[in-house]
């Protein structure tokens, strides 16, 4: 889109919303509107994933049993969820660290934290492929590859 119909989109928006009572001063600038709603958004975003995960983990570890409908179901959540932080770690949540365990060496060395996060979904596909042979022997390998993703990249861009 121009930067003139952009604009004009954004002012019509801005009207309709203005219209329904609710200001709208910040409506077109990003999907966040502060930094700290950006770095609530990706925390919240992580701990479904977590609760995801961890859902897995059990039938993974035969701690619970295994379910393989449940488990496809989850592999697609964690698969949708693995989109949803990292839109928050750009615009009104770059080189956010305030209430956050975010590291500032993730803005220093961007393009390395989207491969991880690049590797991390591709990681979560090849786990929903796997899901659907409902075969535990080929769900666990690619469930151990997702852990791995997840703690690579904790381990250089998240305190602990
Ligand atoms: C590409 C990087 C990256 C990947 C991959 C990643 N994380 Fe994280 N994670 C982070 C960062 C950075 C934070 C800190 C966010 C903050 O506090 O602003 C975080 C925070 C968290 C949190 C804490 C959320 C809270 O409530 O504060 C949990 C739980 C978590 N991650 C779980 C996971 C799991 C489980 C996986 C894999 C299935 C995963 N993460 C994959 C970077 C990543």
């Amino acid at each position: 889109m121009s930067m003139k119909a952009w604009t004009i989109a954004a002012s019509i928006s801005v009207i309709a919303i203005t219209g329904l009572g609710i200001t709208a001063n910040h409506a077109a600038a990003s999907a966040f509107t502060t930094a700290s709603d950006a770095v609530e958004y990706r925390q919240k975003a992580f701990s479904l994933i977590r609760e995801n995960f961890a859902y897995m983990s059990g039938m993974v570890r035969g701690e619970r049993d295994y379910d393989a409908d449940a488990f496809k179901q989850r592999a697609q959540a964690l698969y949708h969820l693995s989109y949803i932080p990292f839109e928050a770690f750009s615009g009104a949540g770059e080189n956010v660290t305030a209430n956050s365990d975010a590291l500032p060496v993730i803005w220093e060395n961007w393009s390395d934290f989207e491969a991880k996060r690049d590797t991390f979904q591709a990681a979560v596909k090849e786990l929903v492929n796997a899901a659907a042979s409902e075969n535990m022997r080929e769900i666990r390998p690619k469930f151990m590859d997702t852990a791995r993703g997840c703690q690579q990249c904790h381990q250089g861009y998240r305190a602990d």
